[in-house]
């Protein structure tokens, strides 16, 4: 299956993945630009995504402690989730999600 990534430049990536990894491994193991300092545990926002509005309704809502995360991010907008915590499966094929300036490697805030 594969995903579609704009990175924090504008440039948009297409990527393999496989049922049952978290976009985050996906995006991560690509080489994209992406800190995801507590590599999926939910405790460092640095995975931060948006999601295009067309998909945003087929993944499962988040918790309430990926909520809470999202906030402390700068740059969080209606459609921002965590990258970690979106799992891969056939509903999800062709999914597109840009990276947030926020989870760049190089990026302070978050
Ligand atoms: S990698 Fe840390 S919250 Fe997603």
């Amino acid at each position: 299956m594969k995903i579609l990534v704009t990175d924090q430049d504008g440039a948009e990536h297409e990527l393999e993945g496989l049922e049952g990894w978290r976009v985050m491994e996906v995006i991560r193991d690509w080489g994209l630009n992406i800190k995801a300092e507590c590599g999926g545990a939910c405790s460092c926002a640095t995975c931060h995504v948006y999601v295009d509005e067309a998909w945003l309704e087929k993944l499962a809502p988040p918790s309430h402690e990926e909520e809470d995360l999202l906030y402390t991010a700068p740059d969080v907008q209606p459609n921002s989730r965590l990258s970690c915590q979106i799992l891969l499966s056939d509903e999800l094929d062709g999914l597109k999600v840009t990276l947030a300036q926020s989870a760049a490697k190089d990026s302070e805030a978050a």
